[in-house]
């Protein structure tokens, strides 16, 4: 090395090993296989992390607590962007408030310092829903815990509209409320939570949305025009969203949000080859 003694390089190399030691962080993905989280783990690896996915796929199931404490081992932080494979009431409910209890206990037991969840921004206003009932529970615990945390409220995402469709759909027409929407990007929302995963803990929540405002409705019509699905869209005043009733800004953010760079437009057209499901009358739950 350039002017340095060899005592000066020897020095430096530990001090560059200490570094890397310090920056390089174990972070566990609960959910790591699913829509976000295979991103994240994705983003977090190519950023240097160990990014570990963790499910039932992968032997780690937060719900009976399988495989948790061997995972959480040595892990700086904790992510949770897992959902409930049943959307029905009282399951859904029994999912988040069960898992998060567990993912708490263990991650404290293997001293983790920062635990970040993946939530929906307006979630506090529509407890008349049964899925955000759920998720209001899985704040209340995380936030009533010891562990460090950050929860971070992001809007709906672009890769959710058809199943939206499918949702407000009766049998002769699809019918929503005509709602202001923000959408973003599933790839946006990935790496908005990997940010606030190697950041520090804000114990607090943190909005993120997309960079621009629609109507519900228009959204969804224009999604299904693009993959010629026929299906009528309606902007119906009584239409609820996943059971509760919203008003006009429940499912935009704050003007503190952090935004995503993705347009719709750009979205769209690198969706273009995609082929989703449609058609379906699908449960009546949605986030
Ligand atoms: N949809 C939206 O527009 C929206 C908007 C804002 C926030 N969110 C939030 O984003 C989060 C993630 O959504 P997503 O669409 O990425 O989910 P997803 O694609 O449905 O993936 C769900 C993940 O949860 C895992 N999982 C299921 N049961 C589990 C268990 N018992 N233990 C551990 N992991 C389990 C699944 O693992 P396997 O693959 O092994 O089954 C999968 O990896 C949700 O919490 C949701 O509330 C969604």
């Amino acid at each position: 090395m350039f002017g340095l003694s060899k005592y000066d390089g020897q020095l430096q190399n530990c001090l560059i090993a200490m570094e890397i030691k310090v920056a390089i962080m174990k972070i566990v993905v609960i959910g790591g296989t699913g829509l976000i989280g295979s991103k994240l783990v994705t983003k977090l690896r190519e950023h240097g992390h160990e990014g570990i996915p963790a499910s039932p796929n992968s032997g780690v199931n937060t719900l009976t607590g399988e495989g948790l404490a061997e995972v959480l081992k040595g892990a700086s932080v904790v992510v949770d962007v897992s959902n409930s494979p049943s959307f029905e009431d009282a399951a859904v409910l029994k999912f988040f408030e069960t898992s998060t209890r567990n993912l708490l206990k263990y991650g404290g037991e293997a001293g983790v310092k920062h635990l970040v969840a993946l939530s929906v921004v307006g979630t506090d206003q529509m407890a008349e829903s049964g899925y955000f009932r759920a998720k209001i529970a899985q704040e209340k615990l995380i936030k009533k815990s010891s562990i460090p945390y950050s929860i971070v409220h992001a809007t709906q995402f672009f890769e959710f509209l058809t199943k939206l469709a499918d949702i407000g759909f009766d049998g002769a027409k699809v019918r929503l409320p005509g709602v202001l929407f923000q959408p973003m990007a599933a790839d946006d929302v990935a790496s908005a939570v990997a940010r606030v995963a190697v950041g520090q803990p804000i114990n607090g929540t943190v909005e993120v949305g997309g960079p621009e405002q629609f109507r519900l409705d228009e959204l969804v019509r224009l999604r299904l025009a693009q993959v010629n699905d026929p299906r009528e869209v309606i902007a119906d005043p009584n239409a609820l969203y996943s059971g509760a009733k919203i008003g006009d800004r429940t499912l935009v953010p704050g003007k503190d949000a952090r935004l995503g760079e993705t347009r719709f437009e750009t979205w769209l057209k690198q969706s273009a080859g995609q082929n989703p499901q449609t058609g379906k009358k699908a449960a009546a739950v949605i986030n």
